[in-house]
């Protein structure tokens, strides 16, 4: 069955792909099978197309075959999206890889969707430009990836998420026909702004090809703090002071939990754990600037000012680049960290900053009832943003019970369950804890309209079923 599937892809796609263009068998290495969350699955064959135009063309064919398709970039995501089920071919963007025009004068890049985020960074900060989205797997993810996502990271509160920062996508339908915008103005009113559409979609409406991008202007200064407070209530005292005193230069405010912490310094020995008594929160402040004279006083008089408020706090501030990435390590560790408690669940929620304590200690308490203790709480405070790691979860039925003892308090609170991960495979089941009917029904009318077949990203965010005439 699946010999004859195949046999009939590579027949259809030859005239399109070069040699290299489609893997199939003992060529299909691991890579392409399974992603971050250790989901597996073996694709039928991998398609790996070398221009936008040859993923359109190769498009038109799989329609034409009724043939599903995953489409694939780094293989960082956090909720399956990308690894293959049964009977899926992959559509792999790692060949798209030109940058193909920067404007240092506008500050646009024009990128194909395979570009590494790293390399984009590195390419525009070459010219003292910013690609201002950031996030811990820069060097594997891919462009097209984190705009199918629309990727969220560690400077959202002053950049925005990825959204923000696109200017125009290239788009290829799951019929083959390609809907392109790559217009550099900011301003574009012009009936709808159908890029939006693709934004965070997950690759379920159509497949990224190209993006226009704008850029930041670089930052010359950089100041970072790691701050120990006592209490929720001190936190959000410090994020209100920064915001107030910093305003635009205040980047990062990330918040690390005890539990989150101590597993990151004691067990995993990272970073500076440089407080003889850590307090119950610890939190990364960092900003940026572009006046090497009066930026980190700046910071540090807010700092300062903050510290006669709260005496008790306690603050390290790094003298040099060394430090801050010291200071940064701590939080970078998330994922290690995970992987120490694993099998764990993860969590992306996002909800009302003041109902942030209140919830973390409703939520500690009944895993505690459960019996589950070895939990990690860190987040984006300042997005409203908070991560929940929840580990050794080996007994049977351990994860969905906690899946939905987390997601199940969220949608009262007027969050979401995910804040920047996304849906993909393994939270759809609890879509409608914060999607009304309405939304869902409108989801689902998009998802038809743009793909009948519902062969692209098929079964990701939600289910539906192919409908016979
Ligand atoms: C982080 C990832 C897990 O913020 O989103 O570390
Ligand atoms: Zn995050």
């Amino acid at each position: 069955m699946d010999d004859h599937a195949l046999q009939r892809l590579q027949s259809a796609c030859a005239p399109v792909l070069d040699a290299a263009g489609l893997l199939s068998g003992q060529a299909i290495e691991p890579r392409y099978c399974r992603d971050w969350t250790g989901g597996e699955g073996r694709p039928l064959a991998v398609l790996r197309p070398r221009s936008p135009e040859e993923v359109a063309r190769v498009m038109t064919l799989l329609n034409g075959l009724g043939q599903p398709v995953v489409v694939q970039g780094g293989m960082t995501g956090l909720v399956g999206s990308c690894v293959p089920q049964h009977g899926e071919v992959v559509l792999s963007m790692e060949r798209l890889r030109t940058i193909e025009e920067f404007d240092t004068g506008a500050g646009t890049v024009q990128v194909q969707a395979g570009v590494a985020l790293e390399a984009l960074q590195q390419h525009v900060q070459a010219k003292g430009w910013l690609f201002p989205v950031d996030i811990g797997s820069r060097g594997s993810c891919q462009i097209g990836g984190i705009i199918a996502t629309n990727a969220g990271g560690n400077r959202v509160l002053r950049y925005g998420m990825t959204r923000q920062s696109v200017l125009g996508l290239e788009v290829v339908l799951p019929n083959g026909s390609v809907v392109s915008r790559l217009g550099k103005a900011l301003k574009d009113n012009a009936g709808y702004d159908l890029k939006h559409a693709f934004i965070g979609s997950e690759g379920t409406l159509g497949i990224i090809t190209r993006a226009q991008l704008a850029l930041q202007p670089l930052p010359t200064t950089q100041q970072t703090a790691l701050v120990s407070v006592d209490g929720f209530p001190q936190v959000l005292a410090l994020l209100a002071l920064c915001r107030q005193r910093l305003g635009a230069a205040l980047s990062s405010f990330e918040v690390m939990w005890r539990d989150y912490y101590d597993t990151v310094t004691v067990q995993l020995r990272k970073g500076r754990g440089g407080f003889a008594q850590a307090g119950s929160h610890l939190v990364l402040v960092e900003s940026m600037g572009n006046h090497a004279h009066t930026d980190a006083q700046a910071f540090e008089q807010a700092l300062a000012q903050f510290m006669e408020q709260v005496p008790s706090a306690q603050v390290i501030v790094a003298q040099s680049m060394a430090d801050a990435q010291q200071l940064w390590a701590l939080r970078d560790a998330s994922g290690e960290a995970a992987q120490a408690i694993a099998p764990y669940a993860g969590f992306d929620v996002s909800l009302p900053i003041d109902r942030m304590q209140t919830w973390t200690q409703e939520v500690h308490a009944r895993l505690a009832a459960q019996g589950m203790r070895q939990v990690q709480t860190y987040g984006h405070v300042g997005d409203g943003n908070l991560h929940l790691c929840v580990g050794g979860l080996h007994a049977v039925g351990a994860k969905a019970l906690v899946d939905e003892l987390v997601h199940s308090t969220i949608g009262q609170l007027g969050g979401s369950i995910s804040g920047e991960h996304g849906i993909g495979l393994l939270k759809k089941k609890h879509l409608a804890y914060c999607r009304s009917p309405a939304e869902l029904a409108l989801m689902h009318t998009l998802k038809r309209s743009l793909d009948p077949q519902l062969l692209l990203n098929r079964g990701r965010i939600f289910d539906l079923s192919p409908l016979h005439p």
